[in-house]
């Protein structure tokens, strides 16, 4: 049986784009909205550190893989994380001219990765299945949700589609990968506790010290906001909880939702987008 489960439709290969937001992250680019811009950009912070650990997680065991499809997408999954780190570099790199301490959030970041580079290959590949069960969740959301990214500026907009259709085209791979060198299911569960508590925990923390560069950690009202786009109307991470508990099935396979279509109307946006420059 081929160890590959991603649809044969879907092809996992990194799209050379080159996104240039130096000005755009000097304001408040998600609708002048210092929540929203503060969420998207801590997510962006975790990016860099956290797509390199994916790539050594699933280099570890490439050699174990025999099926040419999940080879090959195994190519493209690198290619594509890395792409998404070196842009996701920069955009954090222009965050400093807004006055974050950048450099302080990476530590701290970098100090948690530490442990996890030495922890054993097994459990670092099922913690990449596990945060790309996050990304992947959260890419959907993003792709079939466009008001969510209501008022953000375009070049933002294009950027955080394309890392969307990305993380969605190469969702299975890692797990596909986990499947055929591992395989121990209690081990991928177990594992996403962990993952879960620590993007949780990184993403408010990287939230917190944004809205205090912009002297809003003790602002209601701006909790307010927040707490209602994650948790009220429209709901972001309240709306994705289902999906992501999902993860917990044993039977879980990241192309149970089948979000083919959607992938297919973003890649023709995306290439219109592109085209106009
Ligand atoms: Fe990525
Ligand atoms: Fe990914």
């Amino acid at each position: 049986m081929p160890a590959s489960s991603t649809p044969v439709d879907v092809s996992v290969a990194p799209r050379h784009i080159r996104f240039d937001v130096r000005e755009e992250l000097k304001t408040l680019w998600h609708g002048n909205d210092v929540f929203r811009t503060a969420f998207f950009n801590a997510l962006s912070l975790q990016f860099p550190e956290g797509e390199q650990q994916f790539i050594n997680a699933v280099r570890h065991y490439r050699d174990r893989i025999t099926d040419p499809k999940l080879a090959q997408e195994i190519r493209g999954f690198i290619g594509q994380e890395a792409l998404h780190s070196r842009e996701h570099k920069d955009y954090n790199e222009a965050l400093k001219a807004r006055g974050y301490d950048v450099d302080a959030i990476d530590r701290r970041f970098h100090k948690h990765m530490e442990w996890v580079h030495r922890l054993p290959p097994s459990r670092q590949l099922a913690g990449t299945c596990g945060a790309e069960h996050y990304t992947a969740v959260l890419a959907n959301a993003i792709l079939s949700h466009p008001e969510w990214m209501e008022g953000a500026t375009p070049t933002m907009q294009r950027l955080w589609r394309w890392h969307a259709i990305e993380e969605t085209e190469h969702k299975s791979v890692a797990f596909d990968v986990y499947r055929a060198c591992i395989g121990d299911e209690r081990l991928r569960r177990v594992v996403f506790l962990f993952v879960t508590y620590n993007f949780f925990k990184y993403t408010f923390l990287n939230t917190c010290s944004l809205l205090k560069a912009e002297g809003k950690l003790w602002s209601l009202r701006t909790w307010l906001g927040g707490v209602n786009f994650l948790w009220g109307r429209p709901g972001v991470l309240r709306r994705c909880l289902p999906e992501f508990l999902a993860y917990f099935r044993k039977d879980f396979h990241p192309w149970q939702q089948d979000n083919r279509t959607l992938l297919q109307e973003n890649l023709r946006q995306l290439e219109a987008e592109t085209a106009a420059g």
